[in-house]
């Protein structure tokens, strides 16, 4: 039987390389996610028992976060209340329910880092890519975080892009550290 493909539209969108005109229409427009993989990800463990979160895993694993349409599938699919689903996602900081970039910037304001001026690094960060912590940037390159002690408190103020760890980061270092990661 031929498979039924399935979308919803997201306000998610743009990337930061059309004109700056075409890159503002474009912010509005609503993008058309295909949700045929959720489906196919919820299929293959129907009348499985515990399979919320390998099927969110798998979610994410595809779409690099939890698309706010993929909700009432999973729901339908595993028999589960939508209220449950989010309660797991916000409980579980491993799902995004929005787009994550392709860098995951992660200053640390730890009290060691704290001391040794994380608060300067993590604004000139806020600076350069002209977004407020906990967001992504347009064109998906980078999300910007504040998190907690990340163990490397003799490198104070941290910073870690990915899984690399970069130390006594300066404001002006921060530039530097981010030009390794742009495409
Ligand atoms: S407080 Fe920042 S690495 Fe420990």
């Amino acid at each position: 039987m031929k498979k039924k493909r399935t979308t919803v539209r997201t306000t998610q969108g743009g990337n930061g390389k059309k004109p700056k005109r075409a890159a503002k229409k474009a912010k509005n427009k609503p993008e058309i996610l295909d949700l045929t993989t959720v489906d196919e990800i919820i299929a293959r463990y129907h009348g499985e028992k515990g399979a919320l979160i390998p099927v969110l895993q798998e979610v994410q694993g595809h779409y690099g976060y939890i698309p706010e349409g993929a909700v009432p599938r999973i729901a339908d699919g595993l028999k589960v209340y939508q209220s449950s689903i989010y309660g797991v996602m916000t409980f579980y900081t491993q799902f995004n329910l929005k787009p994550i970039g392709r860098n995951i910037v992660r200053v640390c304001c730890g009290t060691a880092c704290h001391v040794k001026g994380a608060e300067r690094v993590s604004s000139k960060f806020r600076e350069v890519l002209k977004i407020p912590v906990v967001e992504t940037t347009e064109d998906r390159n980078f999300t910007l975080e504040q998190v907690a002690c990340i163990g490397a408190c003799s490198l104070a103020p941290a910073v870690m892009v990915n899984d690399e760890v970069h130390g006594k980061v300066t404001p002006d270092e921060a530039v530097t550290i981010l030009g390794q990661y742009k495409k």
